[in-house]
């Protein structure tokens, strides 16, 4: 699905000991294409909540559930698909133009966004009618042109 992908990140874990778990480490350009410039988490959500439902024009993430599990549904020009996040060595990059939705948060679960920008409301499309018309305009055109 263009502008949204899945990856692994390093597991780093230990050859001599069995019971010290595992680390993975995030640097910016190289684990993850682009410079942090936010990092946020949201936990403490009902099974039954359902958070996002906005896309961003220039914003790019990775999503990253430490714990738990949760869906990310995502909508683009190209169409709809659901991530299940689970491992906390896997992150989903999110690009700009996606309208995202998250739920099934299992409990306990906590989930991890890095950002590629400050905060900025002006960033967002929150209306889905908005989003649509914006994509339409954007994405019809381009590939028209091609
Ligand atoms: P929002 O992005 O709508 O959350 P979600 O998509 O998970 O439902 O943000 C919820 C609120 O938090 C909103 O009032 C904006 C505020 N907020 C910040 O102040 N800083 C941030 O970095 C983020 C992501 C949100």
């Amino acid at each position: 699905m263009y502008n949204v992908s899945e990856f692994s990140f390093r597991k780093i874990g230990s050859n001599s000991k069995e019971n010290i778990g595992f680390l993975t480490p995030i640097e910016e350009n190289k684990d993850i294409p682009f410079e942090i410039k936010r990092v946020y988490y949201i936990y403490g959500v009902s099974g039954d909540a359902v958070r996002g439902g906005h896309s961003h024009k220039a914003l790019h993430q990775v999503l990253i559930c430490v714990n738990g599990s949760v869906d990310i549904k995502i909508k683009n020009y190209f169409g709809e698909k659901t991530y299940h996040l689970d491992d906390p060595s896997k992150g989903l990059y999110i690009g700009p133009d996606n309208w995202r939705e998250m739920s099934n948060f299992s409990e306990g679960s906590v989930l991890l966004v890095l950002a590629s920008e400050k905060y900025n409301e002006e960033d967002y499309t929150r209306d889905y009618d908005s989003f649509i018309q914006y994509i339409d305009r954007k994405y019809g055109n381009l590939l028209s042109k091609k």
